[in-house]
């Protein structure tokens, strides 16, 4: 039986994922369709006190990476099996903000963790929940940089070096290399409508399959974003 896809967003911060969850999910809205939104770390009460840690707790600059990565797991497969999983078993599309690419990408590539470790882990903590098609959106630090105008400190993260966020840029372009079939690159640079649309093309089709909505389109593939290396 087809069932409504489990979809995820990824990216560094700035690179204007929650805009896009948002606008996937006005869509749905417009079709009534069922849908969860999830972020990650957080997402279940348990999720939203790791993220907490994380992020803002007095002494976390202390956190050594296996630490950070083994809460970003916790915090995951307690998502996944309060929360994504009943959602999808009944029938619910699932739009997640980060799932276990940012792991991938954070700690393996950026913290530079053993990958494998990296892997099993993300396997031990979803189980066999895995996303149907991921966005990641692409964008350069300065871009990123100037879309973080938040009000608040910055968070743990984001107080990581610009080379930290080179690494996480290229381990997603990586990602999105080794797993063409589920990973599709987005220019995040282009304007938020045009990015709004290279999405929903991708992704009506999906819909439409299981509804029945007329509101198909063809599959379409962005094009490819040029590699900074080169
Ligand atoms: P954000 O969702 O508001 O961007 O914040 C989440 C932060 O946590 C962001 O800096 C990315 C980071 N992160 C990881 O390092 N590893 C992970 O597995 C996840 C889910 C997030």
């Amino acid at each position: 039986m087809r069932r409504l896809p489990f979809i995820t967003f990824e990216g560094s911060e700035g690179c204007g994922k929650s805009t896009q969850v948002q606008r996937l999910a006005g869509h749905l809205d417009r079709l009534g369709i069922a849908y969860l939104l999830t972020r990650e770390p957080g997402g279940t009460p348990i999720g939203e006190t790791i993220r907490e840690l994380l992020q803002f707790a007095p002494h976390n600059s202390s956190m050594t990476p296996e630490t950070e990565l083994l809460l970003f797991e916790a915090s995951r497969s307690q998502l996944v099996r309060e929360t994504i999983k009943p959602a999808i078993e009944r029938g619910t599309c699932v739009i997640a903000d980060r799932f276990f690419d940012s792991t991938t990408v954070y700690q393996g590539a950026a913290r530079n963790l053993d990958s494998e470790m990296v892997e099993r882990l993300n396997v031990f903590a979803v189980a066999d929940c895995v996303p149907d098609i991921t966005f990641v959106l692409d964008v350069d630090a300065a871009t990123a940089e100037s879309r973080m105008q938040k009000p608040r400190r910055p968070d743990r993260m984001e107080q990581e070096p610009a080379d930290f966020y080179e690494r996480v840029r290229r381990g997603y372009r990586d990602l999105a290399k080794r797993e063409p079939n589920r990973v599709v690159l987005i220019d995040g640079s282009a304007d938020p409508d045009e990015i709004e649309n290279q999405i929903w093309k991708i992704l009506s089709s999906r819909f439409s399959a299981v509804t029945g909505n007329p509101q198909s389109a063809k599959i379409a593939r962005p094009a490819p974003v040029p590699d900074p290396k080169t």
